[in-house]
């Protein structure tokens, strides 16, 4: 052992080297968990989140918004304000914790002008660890984050690929499979050369400091050198690629608008609300006039279409909140002038140096909304399903062809081009869809 010690490459720094792979590949799984405030408590940061997200939308949502104040206040960042005890009794039932005095439970509640939240006994601790979980996702990261996102709109942006945990753990355990195998064949060769008689490099003076060690170990030094470079390509691939994308982006709006219900089971055409995607270009949100044309008379959903996720009493409230941004009074079927302006959180929005026009798409090329947009009549919650790049835009001007006939303008460029380079088809990119100019101003 002692000889086996001093030999060039030994187990030592072999092990080192995988402490180091290890905690590199560690370090990328503990990401998300990382994200959270350093406030939050370790058994929120172990709750699934996903499960909160679910219990959130269905019991907590119509007062509460992670992000901001609703009707209720803002609950991000409510495991730093609180502890985890109050925050127990407080949710279970609000009025218990305030009947028996508790200081901090009457100022909120006076503080939130007497308006008192519902008891809710049949939750866990594990639930409202569950909830506390998803409320405290940082903002930043919830828009990436895939695992939380797909379970409640089902998002398709996280289909294919690999996870880069998985790629990395690959990678260690081939290099963990390749170091043994290079040690084995070390070992062999000096016992080879010991049983020759050959001598091994057993001179060296003791106690080398590490460094000089690693330096003069090739192999090692050549490990590194690619491991720092595989580190630094795939963070900066990484960095590059998140630019701009926010598929599958899915924030929480003001009022729960189900894309699944109007547009699905109701069919509501597109235009009836997105009136101006065919003309200008934008499409626009409709205005909360257009939705009063018909809930002046709906004020209630049917029965059939709540879901498991989603209970009649939640959706009634969703529209009790149209009333009150509209100041709709029901019971004399007239506005009292009260409004409230409700801002939608824009989910797709290129940026500023982009140039795009839905006409051009949707009136002049005939593409359905659904080629971009995704199944719409199916989302329950809007979500953004293309990346919207670059990249994205390209590709189909490549591979759409544009519609000549009926249009005077391409049937004659058609039949000089076909005439000029024996094309049977025009693609947008032929059209000059790939000139920067185009889409850049
Ligand atoms: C009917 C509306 C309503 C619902 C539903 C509701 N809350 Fe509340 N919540 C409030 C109001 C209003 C307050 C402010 C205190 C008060 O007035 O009682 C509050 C306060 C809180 C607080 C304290 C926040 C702080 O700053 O300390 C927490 C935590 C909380 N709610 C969690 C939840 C959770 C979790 C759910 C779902 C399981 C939920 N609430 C459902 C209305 C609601
Ligand atoms: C009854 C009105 C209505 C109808 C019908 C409707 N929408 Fe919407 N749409 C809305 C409202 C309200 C919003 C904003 C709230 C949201 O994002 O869910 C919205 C948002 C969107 C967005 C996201 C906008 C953004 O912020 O980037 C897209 C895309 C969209 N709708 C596409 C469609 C398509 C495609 C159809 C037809 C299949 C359709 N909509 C039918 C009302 C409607
Ligand atoms: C063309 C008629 C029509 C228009 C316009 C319309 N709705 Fe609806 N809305 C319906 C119908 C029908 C239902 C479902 C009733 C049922 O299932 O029993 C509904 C249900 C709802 C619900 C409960 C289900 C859910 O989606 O959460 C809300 C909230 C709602 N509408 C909001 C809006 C908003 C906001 C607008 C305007 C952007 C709007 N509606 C425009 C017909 C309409
Ligand atoms: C060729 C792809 C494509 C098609 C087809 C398309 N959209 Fe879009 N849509 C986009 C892009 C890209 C954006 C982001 C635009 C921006 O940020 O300027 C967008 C944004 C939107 C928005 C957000 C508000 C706005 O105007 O920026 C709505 C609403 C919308 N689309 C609805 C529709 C509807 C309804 C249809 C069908 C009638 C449709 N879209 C067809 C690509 C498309
Ligand atoms: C689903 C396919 C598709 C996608 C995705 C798409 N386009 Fe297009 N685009 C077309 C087609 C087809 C035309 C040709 C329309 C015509 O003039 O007949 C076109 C035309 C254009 C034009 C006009 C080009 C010219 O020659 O005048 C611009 C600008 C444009 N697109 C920008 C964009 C941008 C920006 C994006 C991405 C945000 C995008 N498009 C995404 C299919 C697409
Ligand atoms: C069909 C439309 C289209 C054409 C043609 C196009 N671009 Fe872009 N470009 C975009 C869109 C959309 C974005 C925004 C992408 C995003 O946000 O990720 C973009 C982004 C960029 C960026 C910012 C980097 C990035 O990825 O965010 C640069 C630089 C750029 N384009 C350069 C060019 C150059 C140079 C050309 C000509 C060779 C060109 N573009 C042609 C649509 C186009």
């Amino acid at each position: 052992m002692e000889k086996l010690m001093e030999r060039p490459f030994n187990l030592k720094h072999c092990l080192s080297v995988f402490l180091l792979f290890f905690a590199f590949v560690i370090h990328a799984q503990d990401d998300v968990e990382d994200a959270y405030g350093s406030y939050v408590p370790e058994e929120v940061v172990n709750a699934d989140a996903a499960n909160g997200k679910n219990l959130f939308n269905s019991l907590c949502a119509a007062c509460h918004k992670p992000y901001r104040d609703g009707v209720g206040p803002k609950l991000h960042g409510v495991t730093e304000r609180r502890d985890m005890d109050w925050l127990y009794k407080w949710i279970v039932n609000s009025q218990e914790l305030i009947k028996s005095g508790d200081s901090q439970a009457v100022q909120l509640y006076e503080e939130w002008n007497k308006v008192a939240m519902n008891a809710f006994p049949q939750l866990s601790n594990d639930d409202i660890n569950d909830i506390l979980a998803y409320v405290e996702i940082p903002q930043k990261v919830k828009k990436e984050d895939d695992s939380v996102a797909a379970s409640g709109g089902g998002s398709e942006s996280g289909g294919g690929g690999i996870s880069t945990e998985i790629v990395l753990g690959l990678l260690a355990i081939v290099l963990l499979v390749l170091s043994v195998i290079l040690y084995l064949v070390n070992k062999t060769l000096n016992r080879f050369a010991e049983a020759n008689g050959i001598p091994v490099r057993a001179d060296k003076p003791k106690g080398k400091p590490i460094w000089v060690a690693f330096a003069e170990n090739q192999f090692l030094v050549l490990v590194s050198v690619v491991f720092l470079l595989l580190a630094v390509a795939w963070g900066g691939y990484g960095y590059l690629m998140q630019v701009g994308i926010d598929q599958g982006y899915e924030p929480i709006q003001p009022i729960h608008y189900s894309h699944r219900i109007h547009s699905g089971e109701n069919q509501i055409e597109c235009k009836y609300c997105h009136s101006s995607a065919r003309v200008s270009k934008h499409s626009g949100i409709p205005s909360l006039n257009v939705c009063m044309n018909c809930h002046k008379q709906i004020a209630e959903v049917s029965e059939e279409t709540a879901t498991e996720d989603y209970s009649k009493e939640f959706y009634d409230n969703e529209i009790q909140k149209l009333y009150a941004a509209t100041g709709w009074d029901e019971a004399t079927q007239s506005y009292t002038g009260e409004t409230k302006p409700v801002k939608w959180v824009r989910i797709h929005n290129l940026p500023d140096f982009a140039y795009f026009n839905h006409a051009q798409h949707v009136s002049v090329a005939g593409i359905e909304c659904q080629e971009c947009h995704g199944p719409v009549e199916e989302m329950e919650i809007m979500y953004q399903h293309s990346p919207l790049t670059m990249g994205w835009c390209i590709n189909c001007h490549r591979e759409t062809n544009i519609k000549v006939e009926g249009n005077a303008y391409y049937e004659k460029i058609h039949e000089e081009l076909s005439k000029k380079y024996d094309v049977d088809k025009l693609t947008a990119a032929e059209m000059g869809g790939l000139e920067c100019g185009k889409c850049h101003y």
